[in-house]
């Protein structure tokens, strides 16, 4: 039996994991942290100004090192994390080892309506017109999807209700 006490989310940019994860950290009793705000808090900057100083690579090695701080740290957590989390390093490895990890799944389309109006807080997806950023959300789904997919359960967001979910993390 999984140990149950970490959970975290993974899933493509707008696929809904931090507004997900509040809900049900709350209906679980666990805490809630967002990878993003934790990397934001912990090194001064946004996301935005950290791929812009210091490059994605950067960013990607901040993203492991505080995944690891939270792991380390935190018992009874819903960790919400950035959509390429799980595609670096052996990120997605870790959150196996060390919790239930829940791939939240969109199609593209549904995708890049949720993304289009907040493209400017997204430095991957920043000034993509619509028909770039469909192409952009195929194809970089496609790449993920081998990780995403490697989740203890996946959550079909389109057709699953939220207690589907709870009754699976309890
Ligand atoms: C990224 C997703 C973002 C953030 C960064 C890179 C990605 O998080 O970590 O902009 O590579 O998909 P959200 O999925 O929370 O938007």
């Amino acid at each position: 039996m999984k140990n149950k006490s970490k959970i975290f989310l993974v899933g493509f940019m707008g696929c809904g994991k931090s507004t997900l994860g509040k809900k049900i950290s709350s209906k679980l009793g666990k805490q809630f942290i967002d990878l993003d705000d934790f990397i934001e808090d912990a090194e001064g900057m946004t996301i935005g100004e950290i791929f812009e100083k210091r490059g994605e690579d950067a960013f990607r090695v901040l993203e492991k090192e505080h995944l690891h701080t939270i792991i380390n740290a935190y018992d009874d957590v819903v960790v919400s994390c950035g959509g390429g989390a799980p595609c670096y390093f052996d990120n997605m490895k870790t959150m196996l080892e060390n919790g239930v990890v829940v791939y939240i799944k969109l199609p593209a389309e549904v995708l890049v309506s949720r993304l289009k109006g907040e493209t400017n807080q997204r430095p991957l997806v920043a000034n993509l017109g619509e028909e770039e950023l469909l192409d952009f959300v195929k194809s970089k789904l496609l790449d993920r999807i081998p990780y995403y997919t490697m989740s203890d359960f996946i959550f079909d967001s389109l057709n699953e209700k939220e207690k589907d979910l709870l009754t699976k993390l309890i």
